[in-house]
């Protein structure tokens, strides 16, 4: 079932037999998969959405394609970028959505098993998810390392540097370098020392290993709800396909994405997801905590 706009008292009824759904004793491991549409709201773009999308608007850093601002070879030949693109995204000045604080409701009513998050901007930490239930799928930028010689890097050093817009650079002396050399300012010969990067995962790197682990807990899914996100990115997006027939899938999002909506009784509700949690809030009789929840952040 496709549940537009135009539908809305029909979505209405989808989003009550929902909530019933999750009041009922069936229904006790809620797992999320989050995208970047859930912190739209919150004033970070988005990467895919049509002229707002962080990929339609790269142009200015005359990369080859937009991609390849989180690819890690292209970062190690040119990290400006990257680095221009980390300080508009760095967290810190950007404020978790309702969104992000019915995820925290979810967990402080027991009901949240796992959030996978393809997010980099730590908004569910910041909303008061437990971090035990958070598998920041695509890493985060709350920590940082040397792409060499894998040395965590000083955290204040590393916002003072996205801050300045300056290229932090490995400060371990055993580390090996990029192998290349380049004169100091005094003219003399030096190893050329390893990039800093943010422990977000590029195209071209692994996930980290408590995301492979987490996936056969999936099989525990009474309840699977899909938020913001365009599912074009494996291996997050094969999350969807993977939980049990008897596990109901929900789909909130602006459109319609990957397999949603093939499963008989698959829910899809299209729009914009602050507006759907809020009526799901509402169908829930969380309203007032959800906005409690939401003013605390
Ligand atoms: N409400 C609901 N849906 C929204 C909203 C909103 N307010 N804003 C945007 N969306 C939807 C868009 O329609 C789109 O389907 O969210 C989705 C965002 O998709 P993407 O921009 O592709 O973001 P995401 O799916 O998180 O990207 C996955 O791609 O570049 C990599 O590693 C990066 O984690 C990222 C991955």
């Amino acid at each position: 079932k496709t549940l537009d706009e135009s539908t809305a008292n029909a979505r209405g009824d989808d989003i009550a037999s929902l909530a019933r759904y999750m009041q009922s004793k069936t229904c006790r491991n809620v797992f999320l998969m989050l995208g970047a549409g859930i912190s739209t709201a919150a004033g970070i773009p988005d990467f895919r959405s049509p002229d707002t999308g962080l990929y339609a608007n790269l142009a200015r850093l005359n990369l080859p394609y937009p991609e390849a601002v989180f690819e890690i070879n292209f970062f190690r030949r040119h990290p400006e970028p990257f680095y221009m693109l980390a300080k508009e995204l760095y967290p810190g000045k950007f404020r978790p959505t309702l969104t992000h604080s019915f995820v925290r409701l979810l967990a402080s009513k027991s009901l949240l098993h796992t959030c996978f998050t393809q997010n980099i901007d730590t908004l569910e930490r910041r909303a008061g998810v437990p971090a035990g239930k958070i598998i920041e799928a695509h890493g985060s930028f709350a920590t940082q390392r040397c792409i060499e010689c894998k040395r965590p890097y000083d955290d204040e050093k590393m916002k003072k540097a996205v801050k300045e817009g300056s290229i932090p650079r490995c400060e371990n002396a055993k580390c090996k370098g990029t192998g290349k050399t380049r004169r100091n300012e005094f003219g003399e010969e030096e190893k050329e020392r390893g990039l800093v990067k943010p422990d977000i995962v590029f195209f071209g790197e692994g996930l980290p290993d408590e995301f492979h682990r987490a996936i056969p807990t999936l099989r525990e899914a009474d309840l699977l709800i899909v938020m913001g996100t365009s599912l074009t990115v494996r291996p997050f997006a094969m999350l969807a396909e993977l939980v049990r027939e008897g596990c109901l899938r929900v789909l909130i999002n602006l459109e319609k994405v990957g397999d949603l909506g093939d499963r008989e009784d698959d829910i899809v509700c299209l729009g914009k997801c602050d507006e759907i949690v809020q009526e799901l809030a509402r169908e829930l009789g969380w309203e007032e905590e959800l906005q409690k929840a939401w003013e605390a952040t």
